[in-house]
């Protein structure tokens, strides 16, 4: 028998074994000033590329008053209680309506994380007898709504649809036993990468097997489609979609999230959706903000299109520039470079204190072992004079590092 205590202390797990050295500066960093292009970093502005705040609504001044009255009018209290209880309100109903239209579907419950929602919707769609199939590079949150399921689920290696199709033959066999169904999880958009999911192919699926398809589409939400209705629009394909999700974490720069479906399906998951039946429903001010950020991203296609100019420049800026971005379809920009951990951590150090650049960087296991992938999020509120002098300062950091300048198994300090 062990002490749960002294286990934690010897395995403090893939990203906490380093928090000695990274936490405040690779990890948990402080972003400190108003959210936009720049911002505080240890007391200097820096250059931020590492925020979902896609549409640049974070600090747009009409999202800023609405935030404010709503927070003045109401408090944070109200509602109180779980929705079903007693937390329900004429706002958490307008706000639902309002996404319904938005997104071309019959009903829409509003979740209070996207995270614990696909969670908990997941856990609630299937139950034994049912099979899910999902992509091999999808969200922790639906890998933890997994975790929930006691039925079988198939992999299939991401966006391969052949191999999706195998999968789907195995899961018809084995429902015809159990008497089950068939839910297909993918992404629209895929977070680290960047590319969409291939809705279009998926959807395509369903005249050869009998499924549903559920999408998350966190990133895609108010930055995909001719509207902003996200992938299933970009694709031509949102009726092929049965269960929509979309979080406000992203576009919309707030808390909360949505699943968008039939009338039938979001009465079930209003009554059965344990994320939502025990616990309090979203704060009144943040419903409202997300009724003004759902307006303003519905009626300010101009945000979209300048969201849109600055991913092209920067992607298109990169690639000329001889960089590696992968197969990205989306703002999600990712730059894959060759080196070792230490040597990311020098990279990043050196474009923090000497580029005033702050981008994430993702290393193994996340990407293989001697992959570094430097992850930059363009917004609406970055300028082409940012993006410019970006893909000048990337060029001389990759210089440095095919030069052998970060290599060492401790910081850098001359970089300081
Ligand atoms: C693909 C995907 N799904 C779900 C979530 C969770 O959303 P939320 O931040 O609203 O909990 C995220 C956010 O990180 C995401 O990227």
């Amino acid at each position: 028998m062990v002490d749960i205590f002294e286990k934690i202390s010897k395995s403090r797990g893939p990203l906490g074994m380093y928090a000695k050295v990274a936490h405040g500066y690779f990890t948990f960093p402080k972003l400190e000033g108003d959210i936009s292009n720049k911002m505080i970093f240890r007391g200097k502005e820096r250059l931020i590329w590492s925020l979902n705040n896609y549409l640049g609504l974070a600090n747009h001044p009409e999202v800023r008053k609405a935030d404010a009255d709503a927070a003045a009018e109401y408090g944070f209290a109200l509602p109180m209680g779980a929705r079903m209880m007693s937390g329900n309100s004429n706002p958490h109903e307008q706000l639902e309506k309002e996404l319904s239209d938005f997104m071309s579907k019959e009903d829409t419950i509003l979740l209070n994380f996207g995270y614990q929602g696909m969670v908990s919707a997941i856990d609630s769609l299937v139950d034994r007898h049912d099979v899910i199939v999902y992509d091999s590079e999808a969200h922790a949150c639906i890998i933890d709504g997994l975790r929930l399921h006691i039925g079988k689920r198939f992999v299939y290696p991401h966006n391969d649809i052949t191999n999706l199709e195998k999968q789907l033959e195995r899961a018809t066999k084995l429902v015809a036993d159990t008497n089950g169904g068939i839910l297909v999880i993918t992404e629209g958009v895929f977070g680290m990468s960047g590319d969409m999911g291939k809705l279009k192919e998926v959807v395509a699926l369903k005249n050869k097997f009998n499924f549903r398809l559920f999408v998350d589409d966190a990133h895609g939400f108010g930055t995909m489609g001719k509207t902003g209705a996200g992938t299933g629009e970009e694709q031509g394909v949102q009726d092929g979609i049965d269960i929509y999700f979309g979080t406000f974490a992203k576009s919309m720069a707030l808390i909360g999230a949505f699943i968008s479906s039939n009338e039938q399906i979001v009465e079930f998951l209003r009554y059965n959706m344990r994320s939502q039946i025990f616990a309090k429903a979203l704060p009144m001010p943040l419903v409202i903000g997300a009724i003004k950020r759902l307006e303003l991203l519905r009626t300010q296609p101009s945000l979209k299109d300048k969201l849109w100019e600055i991913t092209n420049a920067l992607q298109s800026g990169l690639k000329n520039a001889g960089f590696e971005i992968g197969n990205t379809q989306s703002p999600v920009t990712p730059v894959y470079l060759n080196g070792t951990i230490p040597e990311a951590t020098n990279l990043i150090l050196d474009l923090r204190e000497n580029y005033d650049i702050f981008c994430s960087m993702v290393v193994y296991p996340v990407v293989p072992k001697g992959v570094i992938m430097l992850r930059l999020i363009p917004t609406a509120v970055h300028t082409l004079e940012n993006v410019n002098y970006t893909i000048n300062s990337f060029k001389d950091v990759q210089k440095n590092l095919k030069a052998g300048k970060y290599a060492s198994d401790k910081i850098v300090t001359s970089l300081l």
